[in-house]
């Protein structure tokens, strides 16, 4: 049998996570038959236009769900990677490269148990599935890698450029990530964007970075002697060039790379991230990880590291599958502005000053910017 055949009617049945789509097949139909009477300027019965009313809300507040817990995840990611490596004596310090192995085996878990959820725990159904569009498609698996080894070394730097710089100057240069995620869009994607959006895309860059310039400046601590400012930097800079081609080209294959379901994607990525990971494991720390062993200075808070990275990865492939790429970036920078409004009310220790209000006020105006232009 063609693969072309196997894609007309795959020999498992998938309920895919979210809102509208997570919705009984026969309401996801009722829903779309609703969209498109109403498109055509037809009167919907009453109960068919409340549904679409219900699963458009519904979608809404999930995408928001999603959005700002990849947020927290991220800022308490970042908060506590800065806190240990800048608080442990070097002799004392986990392996870097370690968490990221056990972050991606981590992720690997969740997207197994999501499969089971897809196919409603019938075992037989996810047998059938992962032997047609896992094992049986290894071209797939060896495209997946690509993203894979990128985000790999992506998340080894972070590292670097977290034991570097401050947690604040981190956080406004990781923000030049919006303008390398828009380039590559337009290489990898097609995108055509006007001047007025790409005017829009250079602000939200200034914007968020404005945002975080208060914390930058309060951050920033005298004692750096150990610290590589370069290196730190020329760190960071790389994650902007790997965070947005890895995340563009994983767009690409969600969205243009056939039928396959999202959950073996992910399955692909983080099976190709584990061995990625574990070579980088080897090369990097292979030598000191066989002198103190895997787990050594490991506590509770690297534990949560672990669990933060692992889980920060799978709802940015959920943005990644539910909006895009550049979405990701403008929704997360209202976020951004909602932590620190938060954490203001929350920690007597936060200050809001002139940079953030004059930050937050260009975010706005640059969202506004971006969809005073029809796509
Ligand atoms: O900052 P940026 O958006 O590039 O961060 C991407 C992060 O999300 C990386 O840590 C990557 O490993 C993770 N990710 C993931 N699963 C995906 C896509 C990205 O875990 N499908």
């Amino acid at each position: 049998m063609s693969s072309t055949n196997l894609h007309a009617r795959p020999p498992y049945q998938l309920v895919e996570e979210g809102s509208a789509s997570s919705a009984s097949a026969e309401h996801h139909g009722l829903s779309a038959m609703a969209k498109s009477k109403d498109a055509e300027g037809m009167i919907l019965p009453r109960t068919i236009a409340r549904e679409t009313k219900h699963d458009s809300k519904r979608d809404f507040l999930f995408k928001a769900y999603v959005i700002v817990s990849m947020t927290f995840m991220w800022t308490a990611y970042t908060l506590m990677v800065s806190y240990t490596r800048n608080s442990t004596p070097a002799d004392k310090v986990y392996n870097s490269s370690s968490v990221v192995l056990l972050a991606e085996f981590t992720k690997w878990l969740i997207a197994i148990c999501c499969l089971l959820r897809s196919c409603q725990y019938d075992m037989a159904s996810v047998r059938r599935l992962l032997d047609v569009e896992f094992f049986g498609r290894p071209m797939e698996l060896l495209k997946m890698s690509v993203p894979s080894i990128a985000y790999a070394v992506q998340n080894n730097l972070d590292f670097v450029a977290l034991s570097n710089l401050d947690a604040g100057v981190y956080q406004v240069t990781t923000q030049l990530k919006v303008v390398t995620t828009a380039v590559f869009m337009v290489i990898m994607l097609r995108r055509r964007y006007s001047a007025r959006r790409w005017f829009a895309i250079t602000l939200l860059f200034a914007g968020v970075a404005a945002v975080q310039m208060d914390a930058a400046a309060e951050n920033s601590t005298s004692n750096d002697s150990d610290k590589n400012y370069t290196l730190g930097l020329i760190a960071v800079l790389s994650t902007c060039f790997t965070a947005g081609f890895a995340g563009v080209y994983f767009e690409k294959m969600l969205k243009d790379g056939g039928s396959t379901p999202f959950w073996i994607r992910n399955l692909q990525m983080y099976t190709c991230g584990i061995i990625s990971a574990s070579l980088a494991c080897v090369v990097k720390d292979g030598a000191n990880i066989s002198r103190v062993g895997f787990f050594y200075g490991y506590d509770s808070k690297v534990y949560c590291i672990v669990g933060l990275l692992g889980m920060g990865g799978i709802y940015i492939s959920l943005v990644m599958k539910h909006l895009d790429n550049l979405h990701k970036s403008f929704a997360s920078a209202f976020s951004i502005i909602l932590v620190v409004i938060m954490s203001y009310w929350m920690f007597a220790n936060v200050h809001i000053g002139g940079f953030f209000l004059l930050g937050s006020a260009v975010v706005c105006f640059a969202v506004l910017l971006y969809n005073s232009v029809p796509e």
